[in-house]
């Protein structure tokens, strides 16, 4: 868990989940930027590729290979982060899973909510003291469309981002008026390794997967990452990205969850039983 490549010298972000889908296209978005980088997921030769894209706009680019759902790679992480002068944290390493519970693997589970919960307040909590005497800094904390309402046959994965997007909201509050923006990333459906990781983990007996993917079109994951910039610079505190995640959190508002409830259970009736709910 040696951090390679180079030691960030300039203001510098930290990109957990770094080696593919939305964290590679936040390290690209970020080194156009002008940030040096310290890049953070368990897979180092896709982790050495993204770098290698980071420098080809003149930062530096650090890695780490971290199991973030684990102790001491976050303590791993945590200790990376003091070495630079860290300005940004984009919080975004996460996995999910689909069909119902009891036909799921329990350990993947837990290490869901290790990963996607845990993780991101064990950073957050080790970042934000220094943002804070600072008087500056950006949390970025992914979040979800699925994180608006409860979702049968995504239920911990809803729940975990469900967690964030509370976290988020609330860290926000906390440092109003005080430099550090907070922002909570809401994208829908999106064109990552997302569905491909759940496929894969089933294929291990890592528990059930019965969906047949999202048939509405994914939205491009560098829109995503360039909408949710803009945000954080117009001080926002949550974004939605895409007709998907915007239409469930105006549903979530107004429409009863008993309504919304029946309307997913009959969109996993059409479509097979454990099939990826509409949202
Ligand atoms: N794609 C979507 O439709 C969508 C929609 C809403 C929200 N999101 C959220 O967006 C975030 C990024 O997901 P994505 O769509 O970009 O998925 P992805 O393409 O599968 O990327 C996930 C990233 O997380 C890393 N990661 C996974 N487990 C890790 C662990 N234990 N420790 C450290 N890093 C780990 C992966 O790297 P390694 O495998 O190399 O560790 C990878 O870099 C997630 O938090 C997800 O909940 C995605």
């Amino acid at each position: 868990m040696t951090p390679g490549g180079d030691t960030p010298s300039r203001p510098a972000a930290l990109v957990t989940g770094a080696s593919a889908g939305l964290g590679a296209a936040y390290a690209e978005a970020l080194a156009r930027r002008g940030f040096d980088l310290l890049l953070v997921a368990r897979r180092a030769e896709r982790l050495d590729a993204v770098a290698d894209r980071c420098r080809t706009h003149g930062v530096q680019a650090a890695t780490l290979v971290a199991d973030l759902a684990t102790v001491s790679g976050r303590a791993a992480c945590r200790a990376a982060t003091d070495t630079v002068d860290l300005r940004m944290a984009v919080l975004n390493a996460g996995f999910g899973s689909t069909g119902p519970m009891h036909r799921q693997d329990r350990e993947r589970e837990v290490r869901m909510v290790d990963l996607n919960c845990a993780a991101v307040v064990d950073l957050a909590a080790h970042v934000l003291p220094r943002f804070a005497a600072r008087g500056s800094g950006d949390l970025v904390i992914l979040s979800s469309a699925a994180a608006f309402l409860p979702l049968p046959a995504m239920a911990t994965y809803a729940a975990t981002r469900a967690f964030t997007l509370h976290l988020a909201r609330a860290l926000a509050v906390e440092h109003t008026g005080g430099g550090v923006r907070v922002l909570a990333v809401c994208p829908g459906p999106t064109r990552t390794e997302f569905s491909e990781v759940i496929t894969r983990e089933r294929a291990r007996g890592g528990g059930e997967d019965t969906r047949r993917g999202w048939p509405l079109g994914l939205d491009d994951p560098d829109a995503v990452v360039e909408r949710s910039l803009a945000a954080l610079e117009r001080g926002r505190v949550v974004v939605t990205t895409g007709w998907v995640a915007r239409t469930t959190r105006i549903a979530a508002s107004f429409v009863p969850y008993g309504l919304v409830a029946t309307a997913i259970g009959l969109w996993n009736r059409r479509r097979g039983a454990g099939s990826r709910s509409p949202i």
